[in-house]
């Protein structure tokens, strides 16, 4: 992978060492952190891809890296260059867990204000006031989508429009502005090319990408925070649960629930994975994988897993509970409807008994972390059901292997749904 050094100030020399660049300071120390940097584009090196990227964004969404001009463009960017060095990490081992890679993406905006002067900076820690509305009253949402590396280099997102356009649905749920669908697109492409060499290589997993957005701004008395802040990084990941692809066992909770009707739960805000965790933890120490909720009304039809959505499959016909607004909106969910009545399955969303759960040939979880995940056993009232014998299920292997296929490149994406980094 070619290093690249991408802003560079009147302060600093710039020494290329191989293939790899680096910035010094006038000092001779290395350039961390300046306050305004110029890019000029002679000294952009050999990153082609980073510079595609940097020239298409600064052509095209001009608030991202804030423009000055045509030749010279300040960049309120810390980034001093990406690095060329391979990770040392062991790619057969990578479960899902975070793994700190060089650089996050940072956009502010105040309370009726647009988003701008997006930057990319080193990862690390964040100040945040003691009253952030994030910290004091939820006021958050988060988005996760993946990046492939294929074979021939080329990176693949899978349907990033989506999940940008989700955070704007949760954002007005939550009295929050939010990036317009072609910033949030920016500037997870300029996240991912920044830590280009965290992206596992093909067949070993995935560039895991989660956009946050949150009230920044402090607030005493409840209401909207004064400002927001919209983040992004970053990490490898492999498998979701520890068991990959192999079945899970779901406890169904009847006590607690994750959402209610006229709540948060058709939205991707913070506080409804907080409110999980206590069944959660429970069912695991049980020996449980997750857990499977019902519906707060009646406690009769299936909602979600603490992370993925359900589908259950019996015959021909696959069904996954509705969205009603108390049950998010999946992408993954949403792919695989689609690639299930392309295979000809009847598919239908729709109110989905606890009866029908437990009568099904089959069941499987979907999500962006989870991808597909099928369930071994379901225990509902401390009865369990198993489903086929302990294997995965024929559907949801076959599911699970045309859409990472398509996620990762090995087939031609007819549906249209992968985005190339070039
Ligand atoms: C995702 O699938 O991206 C999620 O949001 C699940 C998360 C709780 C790990």
């Amino acid at each position: 992978m070619d290093g690249a050094a991408v802003l560079a100030n009147a302060a600093t020399t710039t020494t290329t060492a191989g293939r790899g660049v680096r910035r010094e300071s006038a000092n001779g120390g290395s350039l961390s952190r300046s306050p305004y940097l110029t890019t000029n584009f002679s000294f952009l090196p050999h990153n082609s891809k980073l510079q595609n990227q940097l020239r298409f964004t600064l052509k095209n969404a001009p608030t991202t890296y804030g423009i000055s001009n045509a030749r010279a463009v300040r960049v309120d960017s810390p980034l001093s260059s990406v690095p060329s060095e391979a990770v040392d990490i062991d790619w057969d081992a990578l479960g899902f867990g975070l793994v700190h890679t060089d650089y996050m993406y940072t956009m502010k905006c105040s309370l009726g204000g647009n988003f701008s002067n997006g930057e990319l900076v080193p990862f690390g820690n964040i100040e945040i006031n003691p009253s952030a509305g994030v910290l004091n009253y939820g006021q958050g949402l988060f988005e996760g989508l993946k990046a492939y590396r294929r074979e021939d280099g080329n990176i693949l997102l899978f349907r990033p429009k989506e999940n940008a356009t989700r955070m704007m649905m949760g954002a007005e749920r939550m009295c929050m502005p939010s990036p317009s669908v072609d910033q949030f697109l920016q500037a997870v492409k300029a996240t991912v090319l920044a830590n280009e060499r965290w992206i596992p290589p093909p067949g070993k997993g995935s560039l895991y990408i989660r956009p946050l957005l949150m009230g920044t701004g402090s607030i005493l008395g409840l209401g909207p925070a004064p400002e927001y802040t919209f983040l992004i990084y970053v990490s490898p990941v492999g498998n979701y649960f520890k068991e990959g692809l192999s079945p899970i066992n779901l406890l169904v909770e009847t006590d607690m629930h994750r959402a209610c009707p006229g709540g948060t739960g058709g939205v991707k805000t913070i506080g409804n994975y907080a409110a999980v965790l206590k069944a959660q933890g429970a069912a695991k120490a049980k020996g449980f994988s997750d857990v499977l909720y019902l519906n707060s009304v009646n406690k009769k039809l299936l909602e979600e897993v603490s992370s993925c959505n359900i589908f259950v499959v019996k015959g021909n016909t696959i069904s996954t509970p509705e969205i009603e607004g108390t049950i998010l909106p999946g992408i993954t969910r949403k792919s695989i409807i689609d690639m299930a009545r392309d295979q000809g399955f009847q598919v239908f969303e729709k109110p989905v008994t606890v009866d029908e759960l437990l009568e099904a040939d089959e069941v499987f979880c979907t999500g962006t972390a989870v991808v597909v995940s099928p369930v071994g056993s379901i225990t509902y009232l401390g009865k369990r059901v198993t489903y086929g014998s302990g294997g995965v299920g024929v559907v949801s292997q076959r599911l699970y292997s045309e859409l990472t296929r398509l996620q990762m490149g090995l087939v031609d994406d007819k549906m249209g749904w992968t985005v190339e980094l070039k």
